[in-house]
């Protein structure tokens, strides 16, 4: 488990080379809305024994979800990836 929250804001963090399981950020860090953010390595949250409401889909990443998603900050979180990809310089440059 990688916490990226303070890398996020400054650096392109490659998930890849950190080689973690899990990794988390916070988008409010890098100027985005108030929503946390979870990478998994692929596969991995299907594994977990975790509590899920019966009405909520049971493949990941929804049987992680406690109810309906938070639309408004998905889409404001989408924009500010957007936004901040357009200065991204250098070998990882773009949304990778
Ligand atoms: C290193 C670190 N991890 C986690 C958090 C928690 O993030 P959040 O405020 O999104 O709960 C913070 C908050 O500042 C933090 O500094």
């Amino acid at each position: 488990m990688c916490d990226a929250v303070h890398d996020a804001a400054h650096f392109a963090v490659d998930v890849r080379a950190l080689d973690c399981d899990f990794l988390l950020c916070s988008a409010y860090k890098f100027y985005g809305p108030q929503i946390g953010i979870l990478c998994s390595r692929p596969g991995l949250l299907d594994t977990l024994d975790t509590d899920r409401l019966r009405t909520q889909e049971s493949e990941a990443p929804y049987r992680i979800e406690t109810g309906t998603l938070n639309h408004p900050a998905l889409m404001g979180l989408t924009a500010t990836i957007e936004y901040l990809a357009q200065w991204s310089q250098g070998k990882h440059a773009g949304r990778g």
